[in-house]
C-alpha cells in the first residue's frame, strides 16, 4: 500500500497511515509531471488545491482508490472523472469554518477602518496632528452585509457580523435575490464554491449594481471575481476590497498591489494551527478508512 502526500503537513502522515508513505518535502507544489510520476502506482493521494486532479492524472494512476483533498473546496478535482473511475474524493469540511470566518472579519474590519493607510501613517513614527476628519471609515453597526452562499462559512460569518450589529442578507447566486442584495449591501462577502455557474459572478455588471462606497470581501475562490472588472470598479465608486484569494494564484493582479483601498492576504483562510492540524487529521483518516475498505468520513462523491 502506498500513499503520496503532495506537501508537508502539520501532522506526520506516517503516524496515521500504514504502508509506504511518500511525502513531497517542499512548500512549492510538484509540477504536473512530477505529480503524475510520484502518484503512479500509489493507492492513495493527499492533494492540495494547487494540484490538478484531472482525468489525465487519474488515467496515469490506475491503482488510486482515494484522493483526499486537503481543503474544503475541491474545484481542483474533476469529481465526475474520479467517480467514473471508482476513485473516492474527500475534502476537509467544518474544521476550517471558524478560521475562515475569522479571517473574513479581519479583512472586512481592515478595509472598513482603512487599516492599511492608518498602519502606514502610524509607522512613519509621527502621524502629525490628530484630525477629526482623517481616516474616516465605515461603522459596522447598522450596516448591511450581503453574504453570497448559504453554506457553513457564510453562516459563521453572519454569526460574527451580527455580534457587530450588522444586518445580514444571505443569498445564492440566483439573479433576483443576488441583484437585490448588491443594491442594498454596504459590504458583500463571498462564501460560495467555485463552479461553472459562479466563475466570474462578480463582473462589471455586478459591480455596477453595488452601492457607491461598498466593500467586497473574498475568502472563497479567486475566479469568482473578475479581477480586471474589480480594478475598474475600484477606480470608479467601489469603496474597497479585502481579498484572500486571486483569479490566477499565486499571481496577484498588479493594479491591486498599488492600491490603498484593498487589503490582501495570501490565501490564509484556514491558516490557524488548529484548523490546519485538524484538516490533516481528517484527510489522513479518510485515506486510512478507504485503504481499510471502509467508507471515508467526509466523502465528496458516493
Ligand atoms: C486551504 C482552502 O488552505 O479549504 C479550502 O478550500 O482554500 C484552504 O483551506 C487550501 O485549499 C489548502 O489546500
Amino acid at each position: 500500500m502506498r500513499t503520496f502526500v503532495t506537501r508537508r503537513l502539520p501532522v506526520d502522515p506516517r503516524g496515521m497511515l500504514e504502508g509506504e508513505v511518500d511525502v513531497w518535502e517542499s512548500d512549492a507544489p510538484p509540477s504536473a509531471e512530477v505529480l503524475r510520476e510520484r502518484a503512479r502506482g500509489a493507492d492513495a493521494l493527499v492533494s492540495l488545491l494547487s494540484d490538478r486532479i484531472d482525468a489525465m492524472l487519474l488515467d496515469a494512476c490506475p491503482s488510486l482508490r482515494i484522493v483526499a483533498n486537503y481543503a474544503v473546496g475541491y474545484d481542483n478535482v474533476d469529481v465526475a472523472a474520479a467517480t467514473e473511475r471508482g476513485v473516492a474524493i474527500t475534502n476537509t469540511p467544518d474544521v476550517l469554518t471558524d478560521a475562515t470566518a475569522d479571517l473574513t472579519m479581519t479583512l472586512l474590519l481592515a478595509v472598513a477602518r482603512r487599516l492599511r493607510e492608518a498602519e502606514a501613517l502610524a509607522r512613519t513614527g509621527d502621524f502629525g496632528h490628530w484630525s477629526p476628519t482623517a481616516l474616516l471609515g465605515l461603522e459596522l453597526r447598522g450596516a448591511t452585509l450581503g453574504i453570497v452562499g448559504h453554506g457553513r462559512i457564510g453562516a459563521a460569518v453572519a454569526e460574527r457580523a451580527r455580534a457587530f450589529g450588522m444586518n445580514i442578507v444571505a443569498v445564492s447566486r440566483s439573479a433576483g435575490d443576488f441583484d437585490a442584495m448588491l443594491a442594498t449591501a454596504d459590504v458583500v462577502s463571498i462564501h460560495c464554491p467555485l463552479t461553472e455557474e459562479t466563475r466570474g459572478l462578480f463582473d462589471a455588471r455586478a459591480f455596477a449594481q453595488m452601492r457607491p462606497g461598498a466593500i467586497l470581501v473574498n475568502t472563497a475562490r479567486g475566479p469568482i471575481v473578475d479581477e480586471a472588472a474589480l480594478v475598474d470598479a475600484l477606480d470608479g465608486s467601489l469603496g474597497g476590497a479585502g481579498l484572500d484569494v486571486y483569479q490566477d494564484e499565486p499571481r496577484v493582479h498588479p493594479a491591486l498591489l498599488e492600491r490603498d483601498d484593498v487589503v490582501l492576504t495570501p490565501h490564509i483562510g484556514s491558516a490557524t494551527e488548529r484548523a490546519r492540524r485538524r484538516m490533516a487529521e481528517i484527510a489522513l483518516s479518510n485515506v486510512a478508512a478507504v485503504l481499510r475498505g471502509e467508507r471515508p468520513l467526509t466523502p465528496v462523491n458516493g
